[in-house]
């Protein structure tokens, strides 16, 4: 209308001339205003992006110094603080990959997934490009299949990890992207953020990141004109580790009580209502986006090297290290150099053993740190690569005190449905407690052995307590003596005895 107008005024001003010169005049003016416009509209743009730079001068505990090549999680976050708002993420390339997605076909996007090797970044490593092709696709003259829900696990609670509320809190619109992304390479029209329900931040950022993108139509029917629909919604968990498990999480999803469920089925088959469901881990989600940009062989390179593995890790260190915080490193960098780039041990003191993944994984030793930190490698060496989050356990820390710790957890978290699960872990409790007051008996080092086996792998339902058992039994390989410490000198009977005598 401005335009129009400006034109109309450009034609008063130029009466008197030939009728072709008034029209070239007025259409010049008209450029010069909508160029000005553009000018401006860039200007508000740019401060936009200026003002979104990082500002704070207060330690953060994220570290990237990187770019989109090699840093293709954090790279934003080298130049901002968050990347909130659309229009600025559309400016680093947001949204790019999902563009040339929807240009392809689903299988062409799984195909290209699938060649990238990514690996998911839950704990279990399995291929997502793999994971995916189990999910049914219509058929051109074959009976539609129904519908299908992708879902996001954002659960999140395994202690010591904490590089999905990252993602979710600073660079939200990246798993969104990598969800819309993925619902077309499934052929799914629904999709879910299982969140941890302590993720208040997380929570909001993901939902006006959903508003942001569905004004924009990058959500709802018809993406972008491809004919793909997809709607996304963010669902608060109640905080329970189980929801974590992803059977267990589609119940909790469903309103059901959250225990899992038998496999088979597998989710791909039967998942959230009956249909199939693909459950993928907020990480692995975030890498889907980057390897549309750059393709499979990009990917492959980042490790470097370094590891059989494709593509960077979020990896991390808590405990008693000086700068506890993440790093987005090539697959495979070495716990070593992820200790170094958290300023080593905090003086004073020495590293006893190191929980590589999470809580649920089996203890390393000193002599580990130059393993590289890989699914297949750590796997090698007794333990699991599980969410790449190191925690430090110190000279100075008994062992004993740690591993109850661990497992007054996993038993308050069981879900109950197993009876391994739901009385063998507050039995190990129980005995943990014993040895850590000096009042345990000779043969409860026995029993904890025993326990470790009965709560292993394919003896209850889900991998829960085989994952509760990782700490106990490696601490039992690795620091016996300190668990015979703990074994009362005079046994209770014969204390007992005396004091009978005496009366
Ligand atoms: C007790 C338990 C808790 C789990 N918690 C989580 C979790 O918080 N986040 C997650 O992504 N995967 C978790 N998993 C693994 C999921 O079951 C599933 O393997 C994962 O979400 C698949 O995603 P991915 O293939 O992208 O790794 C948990 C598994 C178990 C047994
Ligand atoms: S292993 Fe534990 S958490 Fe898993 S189903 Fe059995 S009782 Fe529930």
């Amino acid at each position: 209308m401005t335009d129009q107008n400006d034109s109309k005024k450009a034609g008063d001003q130029t009466n008197g001339l030939l009728d072709g010169s008034a029209v070239s005049v007025a259409a010049g003016v008209a450029v010069a205003k909508a160029e000005a416009k553009a000018a401006e509209e860039a200007a508000a743009k740019a401060a936009k992006i200026e003002a979104a730079k990082v500002t704070k001068t207060a330690p953060t505990p994220i570290h990237c110094n990187g770019s989109a090549e090699t840093h293709p999680l954090t790279w934003r976050l080298s130049k901002y603080d968050e990347v909130l708002d659309i229009d600025v993420y559309e400016l680093l390339e947001g949204y790019a990959g999902l563009k040339k997605a929807l240009a392809m076909t689903s299988a062409d996007v799984q195909g290209v997934v699938k060649d990238a090797v990514l690996r998911g970044r839950g704990g279990a490593g399995f291929p997502a490009g793999i994971k995916w092709s189990l999910i049914p696709m219509n058929k051109e003259g074959a009976p539609d299949v129904g519908p299908k829900y992708l879902v996001c696990n954002a659960d999140e609670m395994e202690p010591g990890t904490f590089k999905d509320r990252l993602l979710m809190e600073k660079l939200p619109h990246q798993l969104i992207e990598g969800m819309i992304l993925v619902s077309h390479a499934i052929g799914a029209q629904t999709g879910y953020i299982f969140l941890r329900g302590e993720y208040i931040l997380a929570a909001k950022n993901l939902n006006d990141a959903i508003d942001q993108a569905k004004a924009k139509g990058y959500l709802g029917e018809n993406i972008l004109g491809s004919g793909h629909n997809f709607e996304l919604h963010v669902h608060t968990g109640a905080g329970r580790y189980i929801c974590g498990e992803e059977t267990a999480l589609i119940n909790s999803l469903e309103g059901r009580r959250a225990n899992p469920r038998t496999k088979p089925p597998f989710p791909q088959i039967s998942g959230a209502w009956g249909k199939p469901t693909i459950v993928n881990n907020v990480e692995t989600l975030c890498n889907v986006p980057p390897i549309m940009v750059r393709g499979a062989a990009w990917f492959k390179g980042l490790s470097d090297g370094r590891s059989g593995d494709a593509g960077t890790k979020i990896y991390g260190a808590s405990g008693k290290v000086k700068f506890p915080g993440l790093w987005e490193l090539p697959i495979g960098t070495t716990g070593r150099e992820i200790l170094a780039l958290a300023g080593g041990m905090q003086d004073g003191l020495e590293l006893k053993c190191w929980l590589p993944g999470g809580a649920s994984t089996d203890f390393l030793m000193p002599e580990h740190l130059d393993l590289a930190m890989d699914f297949d490698t750590i796997g090698k060496a007794g333990s699991r690569m599980g969410t790449g989050l190191i925690m430090v356990v110190d000279q100075k820390q008994n062992i004993v005190s740690a591993v109850r710790n661990l497992e007054e957890f996993f038993a308050r978290e069981s879900c109950g449905w197993c009876t391994p699960c739901r009385d063998g872990l507050p039995w190990a409790v129980k005995l943990l407690k014993g040895l850590e007051a000096g009042e345990g008996k000779a043969e409860d080092i026995d029993v904890l052995l025993q326990l470790t086996r009965f709560l292993g792998p394919g003896k209850t339902f889900c991998a829960h307590a085989p994952g509760a058992m990782e700490p106990l039994q490696s601490a039992l390989k690795f620091f016996r003596p300190e668990f015979e410490a703990g074994v009362r000198a005079t046994p209770v009977s014969a204390t007992n005895h005396i004091s009978v005598i005496q009366a």
